[in-house]
């Protein structure tokens, strides 16, 4: 299975995908590019490390957003994906990339959904949330990508507990190492070998 992995920021949930896809983790999978909207994005230093090709395509690059729409589209055609992985993408997704790719794009969102997502719950804003609202379990959720914001069907989830003191920061890095970098790779092993089928818009494991 061809995968593109789309992000924005340091790239750690990319580098857990890289590091399974070569240790076999994740198996029959290969990331044929990775594509940001930020060009001092870190993790397209980690895929061209990684001789993965890497590609900044913004939104500011653009007079129209269309004109971006239809770049972004068009080259992640060029590279013949079967699933798109959006791994800390900031970008709201082009309406017609939705579309085409219907069922086949997943993305990772540092909270149990229903809870805390939404417009404008994205990285440490989440975090902060969890702890201003004082519940004990969080986690972390792969689900597919629908016409709303993080409201497709949902794959797996991982809970994580929040400790006492725990600042937005820590509380971050431990549902990043206990849920996100875990059940990302373990969602694209899953499709990538026929063991999910969406009936009725639940993601099904089979
Ligand atoms: C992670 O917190 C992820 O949950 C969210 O965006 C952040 C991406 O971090 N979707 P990284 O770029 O993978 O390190």
């Amino acid at each position: 299975m061809k995968i593109a992995v789309l992000v924005s920021g340091g790239g750690t949930n990319l580098q857990a995908i890289i590091d399974k896809v070569e240790n076999g983790t994740i198996r029959n999978t290969s990331i044929e590019v990775v594509i940001s909207n930020k060009k001092d994005a870190y993790a397209l230093t980690r895929a061209t490390k990684h001789g993965i090709a890497a590609e900044c395509i913004s939104p500011k690059e653009f007079e129209k957003r269309e004109d971006f729409n239809k770049t972004l589209v068009e080259t992640i055609k060029s590279y013949d994906v079967d699933l798109i992985v959006l791994a800390g993408y900031l970008v709201i997704l082009p309406e017609m990339l939705v579309k085409e790719y219907k069922d086949r794009i997943i993305n990772i969102h540092p909270s149990l959904i229903p809870s805390f997502c939404g417009p404008g719950m994205y990285g440490l804003k989440v975090h902060e949330e969890v702890l201003k609202r004082g519940v004990k379990v969080t986690g972390a959720t792969v689900h597919f990508v629908d016409a709303g914001v993080d409201s497709g069907p949902i794959l797996l989830q991982k809970a994580v507990e929040v400790k006492q003191g725990d600042t937005a920061e820590v509380l971050q890095k431990r549902v990043m190492e206990q849920a996100e970098w875990m059940i990302l790779p373990q969602a694209i092993d899953m499709i990538a070998n026929g063991k999910v089928e969406i009936i009725d818009s639940k993601a099904v494991i089979k």
